[in-house]
């Protein structure tokens, strides 16, 4: 049986959903982070997962509504103040991926703190890929590399990443089947699942249901039974 060690989630449909009831698309941002906040806790509880890594701001999400963005960064921020508690209880520790840099002063701060404060937990790593595209990623990993002498093995490359562990079961909601530039290298190996259920609807029960079908997945690595 498969273990669902580390998951990685594509949360889509924050938009449609607000819009669905007529609300304003940040509702349904608003609403997205109550689910990161339930999934994470689901995480936290469950045996076999290690690692959940949340795709929550592309590095093509710059290019969304001033206004739109102002909002996912305020929210982003609360939502970290938020959580630090709840981290430090539920023993997670908080690992961001992504190039945070471009981000506002008070933001990385934040991050840094939440990350420096949970650096002890040895539960579940939630985390956050912020400014995080796969290519971005690979780009400056390939710029960190480029004075190495020798040659660059597989291992030393997946080291430089921002996320240096294999994703085993990657799941988008939202209805789209594509990866938009998320961890296209660690997922080399991982079952995707798609959900039509929009990101705000998700719930830990759905997330338990497409373990139990990845558990009986038959996976070879390119091996034979
Ligand atoms: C996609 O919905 C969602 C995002 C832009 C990223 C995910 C953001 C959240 C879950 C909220 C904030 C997260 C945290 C960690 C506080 P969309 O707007 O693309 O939806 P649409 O496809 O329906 O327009």
């Amino acid at each position: 049986m498969n273990s669902a060690t580390h998951i990685a989630i594509i949360m889509d449909g924050n938009g449609r959903w607000a819009e669905l009831q007529g609300k304003k698309r940040v509702k349904g941002h608003e609403a997205g982070a109550k689910v990161v906040k339930n999934i994470t806790t689901f995480c936290s509880n469950h045996p076999d997962i290690e690692r959940l890594t949340l795709y929550a701001f592309s590095t093509e999400n710059w290019k969304r509504p001033r206004l739109e963005v102002e909002f996912l960064m305020k929210l982003l921020n609360s939502y970290l103040k938020n959580e630090l508690p709840v981290y430090l209880k539920n023993n997670v520790r908080f690992e961001p991926i992504g190039d945070v840099r471009a981000f506002s002063k008070q933001l990385q701060k934040t991050i840094k703190i939440v990350q420096e404060d949970t650096a002890h937990c040895d539960g579940l790593v939630q985390s956050l890929a912020l400014n995080y595209g796969s290519q971005d990623e690979i780009l400056r990993a390939m710029n960190k590399l480029k004075n190495t002498e020798g040659e660059i093995t597989q291992e030393m490359f997946s080291n430089t990443l921002d996320c240096k562990y294999n994703v085993d079961l990657l799941i988008r909601t939202g209805g789209d089947h594509r990866l938009s530039n998320y961890l296209l290298w660690q997922a080399a190996y991982a079952e995707l699942f798609f959900t039509d259920t929009l990101w705000p609807d998700f719930t830990p029960q759905d997330l338990e249901k497409i373990i139990k079908k990845f558990t009986k997945v038959e996976r070879r690595f390119g091996g034979l039974k």
